[in-house]
């Protein structure tokens, strides 16, 4: 099967605009599973929570209605970040919509970066795997500073991820050094959407560096983005070949774990 990254300059605000552009980028796209950066609805940069809570959606919204038929028409699995609101509370999250009638599944950021601790709450779903008939993939998801945390990757890959994706809005390149680790070390595909393009707001400018990557089992890079440009970056990936921990016939990097000795 295949997976597809989506890189572009989400317009903070213009949700219209974003949706729009996510609608004919999924339209032109033929691959299995599909995956955008993290609040590509909205713009990343929010100067208050009651700015955020302004552009935020439901997961059962219009919007999420409409890519769930799209994606059961495409068959298709599609990835998104958006700001949730539920009852009182704001998330930054990331809806999961398979392509057959199981309600719409939505992971909230568990680790939250920089200003987002004054706009967003935590996220209180934990690390879950989705499992998904056909496509057969069973996908973990995190968003963006959550790569800081071996702990999330590893929770994902020890609750039977295949693939760990991983909407994002880096501003820094440090990520390059962990991501492909993350991948090895748990034998796992993961897939990083990260965006492009500059925010001004909060008195800050923000520049959110592309280079989204798609990287094998073993943690060589499947596809690479540039840094600055609109792209849409693909990989073939075999999700049973994740399964079998082993990496040679005497050791399996899950039964080796002594986790006795962990805290
Ligand atoms: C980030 O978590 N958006 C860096």
């Amino acid at each position: 099967m295949f997976i597809s990254v989506v890189q572009f300059e989400p317009k903070f605000g213009e949700i219209e605009a974003n949706y729009s552009k996510i609608l004919n980028t999924i339209s032109d796209d033929k691959s299995d599973i599909i995956v955008f950066p993290e609040l590509c609805l909205t713009g990343y940069d929010f100067v208050s929570r009651d700015e955020a809570k302004k552009f935020a959606s439901e997961v059962n919204d219009l919007i999420f209605i409409e890519l769930k038929n799209i994606a059961i028409v495409k068959k298709k699995i599609i990835v998104i970040g958006f700001p949730e609101i539920s009852d009182d509370k704001l998330y930054n999250s990331a809806a999961i919509l398979l392509p057959n009638p199981q309600l719409n599944n939505v992971y909230r950021k568990t680790h939250l970066f920089f200003r987002e601790r004054f706009i967003f709450d935590e996220g209180d779903k934990g690390f879950f795997v989705i499992e998904s008939i056909e496509p057969e993939i069973k996908i973990g998801t995190m968003i963006c500073y959550d790569w800081r945390f071996p702990e999330a990757s590893r929770t994902l890959a020890l609750n039977g991820a295949d693939l760990i994706v991983c909407p994002s809005n880096l501003v820094t390149n440090v990520w390059h050094i962990a991501t492909p680790a993350r991948a090895l070390e748990n034998k796992v595909y993961l897939a990083v959407a990260n965006r492009i393009g500059i925010e001004n707001r909060n008195g800050q400018e923000l520049l959110f560096n592309g280079s989204s990557q798609i990287y094998s089992y073993n943690g060589s890079v499947l596809a690479k983005a540039l840094s600055d440009s609109v792209e849409v970056i693909s990989a073939e990936i075999d999700p049973i070949k994740t399964r079998n921990k082993s990496f040679n016939e005497f050791n399996d990097i899950f039964a080796d774990r002594r986790s006795q000795y962990y805290s």
